[in-house]
């Protein structure tokens, strides 16, 4: 069979995971790279060695060569970008969250139904090594029933900027940007029940605090700290059809000693931790056991997570079989995240 030829569109930050995994990956050949930014997309050609550079996104779809694309641009162009390329036949995978609201994820659910073409959701969390190790666990009963999840994705200080603090192309802050990886994360790890309600709030009293000196952190490509319309911190409980419940809170800037990322899960035979570092909690003999997964890496292993995740889209692809995210559990998530920002605005529980 041969290589799939590969467009990425999008060469900003994340781009590069994107485009070092399919380097790595015999069974994929890098075609074209496309950016509104020209000089932007002309490096990593160079750097890649992609023959093809475009500024419009379009011009690329219409080339036959190519057979998938990644979409590693901003939110508010994901479901536009997805929607062409899968009626332009191409395979796509598309960067987290899937797009900003549920209607547009529902259009792109639409568009690869009527396509068959796959689409793949880059909840590049479930792809780390220790992850789908836990989840094997899992499904093997050795938590017995997961009825309770606890995450945290606190930044002390990482409002990125440019389009990531401007709610019309981004669609949020925290929320959608780091809270939608750890929200999926247990939500996967929890079997994918089915979400019924949300209570949630929502704040903004610190702004992007670009003010603050000596401390470095994650800046968009484009980094522009003048416009900031999204909120610094949510917290949310979702509550699922079967009686599990998810207790999240997440944020861009908070007066919080220091950043963490903290994600347990808790079953009626056991529990688990996978970050910051991978743990197992069990009772044995009336005894209580903690018990610690000997794997290459404690905690979340970035290189690996999305080498998995690249290498599972093209296989997917060419073997026909549908990925471990698909669109359907885009939708979802989108349901749950549009459902933290309804109910913090109207101040009460909302019902998916
Ligand atoms: N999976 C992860 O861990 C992870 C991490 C960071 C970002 N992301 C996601 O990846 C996406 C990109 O984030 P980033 O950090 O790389 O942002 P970025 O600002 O660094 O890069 C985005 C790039 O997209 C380009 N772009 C925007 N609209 C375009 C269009 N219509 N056509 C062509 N190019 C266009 C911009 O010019 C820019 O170069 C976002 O959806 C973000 O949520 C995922």
């Amino acid at each position: 069979m041969p290589a799939l030829k590969i467009g990425v569109i999008g060469t900003g930050s994340i781009s590069s995971m994107h485009l070092q995994s399919y380097d790595k990956n015999p069974d994929a050949r890098l075609v074209a790279v496309c950016d509104l930014n020209e000089e932007r997309a002309g490096s990593a050609a160079g750097k890649y060695g992609a023959e093809l550079v475009y500024t419009d996104y379009r011009e690329l779809l219409a080339n036959p060569d190519i057979d998938a694309v990644s979409i590693c641009t901003w939110n508010n162009t994901h479901a536009e970008i997805a929607i062409a390329a899968l009626e332009a036949g191409k395979h796509v995978l598309v960067e987290k969250p899937l797009c900003r609201t549920v209607e547009e994820a529902l259009r792109v659910q639409e568009a690869v139904r009527s396509t068959g073409r796959t689409l793949q959701v880059g909840f590049v969390r479930r792809y780390d090594p220790n992850a789908q190790l836990l989840r094997a666990f899992a499904d093997r009963g050795e938590f017995g029933e997961i009825y309770y999840a606890k995450a945290s994705s606190i930044r002390r200080l990482g409002n990125p900027g440019g389009w990531f603090s401007d709610i019309e192309r981004s669609g949020g802050g925290p929320l959608i940007d780091i809270g939608v990886h750890v929200i999926d994360l247990c939500w996967y790890m929890m079997g994918l029940p089915k979400p019924v309600s949300v209570s949630a709030n929502t704040y903004r009293k610190l702004g992007n605090r670009s003010n603050v000196r000596n401390l470095s952190f994650y800046k968009a490509a484009d980094y522009n700290a003048d416009l900031n319309t999204v909120e610094d911190m949510a917290n949310a409980l979702i509550r699922f059809e079967n009686g599990a419940s998810l207790l999240v809170d997440v944020s861009f800037t908070l007066h919080a000693k220091e950043d963490l990322t903290s994600v347990k899960l808790y079953g009626d035979k056991g529990g688990f931790e996978i970050d910051p570092e991978v743990a197992i909690v069990t009772e044995k003999h009336d005894t209580i056991l903690n018990v610690k997964p000997q794997t290459d890496h404690k905690g979340f292993d970035f290189n690996a997570a999305f080498q998995a995740e690249i290498d599972h889209f093209v296989s997917s692809v060419r073997n026909g079989t549908k990925p471990i995210s698909p669109v359907e559990d885009g939708v979802e998530i989108m349901k749950i995240l549009c459902g933290v920002y309804e109910s913090a605005a109207l101040g009460a529980e909302v019902r998916l």
